[in-house]
């Protein structure tokens, strides 16, 4: 699978850590949208490529990280296109891609270690939007707001 991340400063390392397991240990493909070191830097400058990267079909899914994952997903979300969804264990992974259809992930490396971050990108990875009553909802959402 194609994969967009991004962090800011905050998320930087355990961005590092998460490109580096899912290229070597899980198969794949990485786009990665910065940013490269840990000198501060505005989340939205990083977080608004790689949402609009998903929302093109460059990815399938993003991955974005950073201090708490709140202004990664308030970002990613004003993009047409994006479902971004700020987690912080398994079952809010899960419940996002079978409930809300969510496309991208947000993290927060203040919140959560690299252990409980890899365990939670690959249930969402693996686990599918189960549409019916959850896409009514929706297609609500895009009718009352334009997106
Ligand atoms: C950076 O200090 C921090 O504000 C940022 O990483 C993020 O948590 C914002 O939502």
């Amino acid at each position: 699978m194609k994969i967009a991340v991004a962090s800011d400063h905050a998320g930087f390392l355990l961005k590092k850590e998460i490109i580096h397991w899912l290229k070597e240990e899980e198969g794949h493909q990485i786009l990665d949208f910065g940013a490269f070191s840990e000198e501060s830097v505005d989340y939205p400058d990083y977080a608004f490529p790689a949402s609009e990267a998903v929302a093109g079909g460059i990815a399938h899914f993003g991955v974005l990280v950073c201090g708490t994952g709140i202004g990664m997903s308030i970002i990613a979300n004003k993009v047409t296109g994006i479902r971004a969804a700020n987690c912080l264990n398994v079952d809010m992974a899960r419940l996002s891609r079978e409930h809300n259809n969510s496309n991208i992930i947000c993290l927060g490396s203040r919140l959560i270690d690299f252990e409980a971050a890899k365990n939670m990108i690959k249930t969402y990875l693996e686990t599918d939007f189960e549409g019916g009553r959850h896409m009514i909802r929706i297609e609500k959402i895009h009718s009352l707001t334009g997106w």
